[in-house]
C-alpha cells in the first residue's frame, strides 16, 4: 500500500470539474491538485463558479452513495448541472437513475428479473454468436483494417440490448446517433431534439407492440408494457435501458482494447487467461478505465463525513477515476494489473448500482478474448497519441479506434 502525500489543508487553486482526459485510460491531469491533497473530499468548482464537493476516497464514496440524504432526483431545480450545454435544457424526469426511493425501488424491483445473473447467462450463446459474426465480417471485408468502434465495439452491445429489449436493430443508426446527441450535444438544442426524437420513437414502438404488429422482435419491453401502466414512465425507462445498454459497454470494449494494446505485458497475460482470469481482467479494466467518471447527487440534509460537513443544498460529485485509484486501498493504483482482485466502484454503489452490470460483464468477457483470439496481430492503426479521448463531461471512451491486423 502506498502512502498518500497529505498536503496542508490550505486553499488550493480551484479545480474545475469536469476536466478532459489527455490519456484515454488515466484520470484527467487537471484533477492532479485534488489527488495531491490526499483528502477524500475536496471542494471543486463547476463551469459557472459554483463550488461542489468532489469525493475521491473509496470508503467515503461507499458511505455517501448508501446515504439516503443524498438525492439523485434530477428534476429538482437545485440539482447541479455540470455541462454548459445542459444549462436551460428543460428538466424532465429521468426514471430510475434520477429517482429516489421509494419510487426508485418500485421501478427497480419490476426491472430486476430482466437483468439477473441467470437471465444474463442465458444470453451468452447469443452474445458469442454476435461477436463471432461481427469478427467474421471484419475479416471478410478484406482490408485488414477497420474502425473498431463502428465495426465491433458499438454493434456488440447495440445488437445485444436490442435483442434483450425487443427493439428492432435495423433502427440502430437512428438511436445510436440520437443517444450520442443526447449525451454529448454539442448544443442545448441538440440535447432537447435528441430527447424528443427518442421519446417519439419509443412511444411509436410501444404503440406498434400494443397493436401486435407482426415481425417485431419480442423482449423485455413487451414485459414492461404489462407492468408499467404510466406511458411516460414506461417510455422513459425504455430510453434509459436502451441508452445505458449500448453507450457504456461500447466505450469499455473500445477503450479496453486500446488499453491492452498499450500494455503488451498485460495483453500477453490476457491471451493466456482462463475464464476466471478473463473475469478478473475485465474487473481490473473496469477499475482502471472508470468510464462513468462523475456520478452526481444533491444533499437534502447536512452530512458529517471525514471531518467535513456537506451542507443541505450542496452538490456532490463522485469521481470514479480517482475513487478507483484511492492510494489507501489499491497498491500501485496507477498500474494496470490484470491479476488484481480488489473490488471497485465502476458500476456505482448503493441503490443505483448499475442494473446492467451482469450484462456488461458478459459482453466484455466474451468480446475481448474473442477479438484477440481471432485477430492475433491486432494493433493500433495510427499512433496512440493521435486517438482523441471523448470530452470529460460525458461517458469516457473513444469516438473512433483505427486498428489493423
Ligand atoms: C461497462 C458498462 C457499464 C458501466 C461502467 C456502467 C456504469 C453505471 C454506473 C456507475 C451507474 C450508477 C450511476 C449512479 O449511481 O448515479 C449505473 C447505473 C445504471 N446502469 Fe450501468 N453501466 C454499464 C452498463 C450498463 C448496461 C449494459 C446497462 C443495461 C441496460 C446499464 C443500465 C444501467 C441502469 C438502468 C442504471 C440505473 C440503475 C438505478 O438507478 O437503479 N448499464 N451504471
Amino acid at each position: 500500500m502506498t502512502e498518500s502525500p497529505v498536503a496542508p489543508a490550505g486553499p488550493m487553486t480551484p479545480v474545475v470539474f469536469p476536466q478532459n482526459r489527455t490519456c484515454p485510460y488515466d484520470p484527467a491531469p487537471g484533477y492532479d491538485p485534488v489527488r495531491a491533497t490526499g483528502r477524500p473530499l475536496n471542494r471543486v468548482e463547476i463551469f459557472d463558479g459554483t463550488e461542489v464537493w468532489m469525493v475521491t476516497g473509496l470508503a467515503e464514496a461507499r458511505a455517501l452513495l448508501a446515504d439516503q440524504r443524498l438525492s439523485s432526483a434530477r428534476e429538482r431545480p437545485d440539482f447541479p448541472v455540470f455541462a454548459k450545454r445542459l444549462v436551460g435544457v428543460e428538466r424532465r424526469r429521468v426514471e430510475l437513475l434520477g429517482v429516489d426511493d421509494p419510487e426508485h425501488n418500485a421501478q427497480r424491483r419490476k426491472l430486476i428479473p430482466g437483468f439477473t445473473l441467470k437471465r444474463t447467462a442465458g444470453l451468452r450463446p447469443a452474445i458469442q454468436a454476435t461477436v463471432d459474426r461481427l469478427l467474421d465480417d471484419m475479416v471478410a471485408q478484406g482490408s485488414n483494417s477497420a474502425d473498431l468502434v463502428s465495426a465491433f465495439a458499438l454493434p456488440v452491445p447495440s445488437i445485444v440490448i436490442c435483442a434483450l429489449l425487443g427493439v428492432p436493430y435495423e433502427d440502430h443508426d437512428f438511436f445510436e446517433e440520437a443517444s450520442r446527441r443526447l449525451l454529448r450535444g454539442p448544443g442545448r438544442e441538440d440535447v432537447e431534439a435528441a430527447r424528443d426524437a427518442l421519446d417519439a420513437y419509443l412511444n411509436a414502438l410501444v404503440d406498434r407492440k400494443q397493436a401486435s404488429e407482426p415481425g417485431l422482435p419480442a423482449g423485455l419491453l413487451d414485459d414492461m408494457i404489462g407492468v408499467f401502466d404510466d406511458r411516460e414512465e414506461l417510455v422513459n425507462l425504455a430510453l434509459i435501458l436502451l441508452l445505458a445498454g449500448h453507450e457504456t459497454t461500447a466505450n469499455m470494449i473500445a477503450l479496453g482494447t486500446y488499453t491492452l494494446l498499450e500494455h503488451p505485458d498485460q495483453l500477453a497475460r490476457f491471451r493466456d487467461a482462463d475464464p476466471a482470469g478473463v473475469s478478473r481482467a475485465v474487473e481490473e479494466l473496469l477499475r482502471f478505465l472508470s468510464i462513468a467518471d462523475g456520478m452526481s447527487r444533491l444533499a437534502t440534509e447536512d452530512i458529517e463525513i471525514a471531518g467535513e460537513t456537506i451542507r443541505a443544498g450542496e452538490a456532490v460529485i463522485f469521481s470514479t477515476s480517482l475513487i478507483n485509484r484511492d492510494p489507501d486501498v489499491y497498491a500501485s493504483p496507477d498500474a494496470l494489473d490484470l491479476t488484481r482482485t480488489d473490488r471497485h466502484l465502476a458500476f456505482g454503489f448503493g441503490i443505483h448500482q448499475c442494473l446492467g452490470q451482469n450484462l456488461a460483464r458478459a459482453e466484455m468477457e466474451i468480446a475481448l478474448p474473442a477479438l484477440f483470439r481471432r485477430l492475433p496481430n491486432l494493433r493500433l492503426g495510427v499512433p496512440a497519441d493521435e486517438i482523441p479521448c471523448k470530452p470529460g463531461d460525458t461517458i469516457q471512451g473513444l469516438a473512433e479506434l483505427p486498428v489493423a491486423w
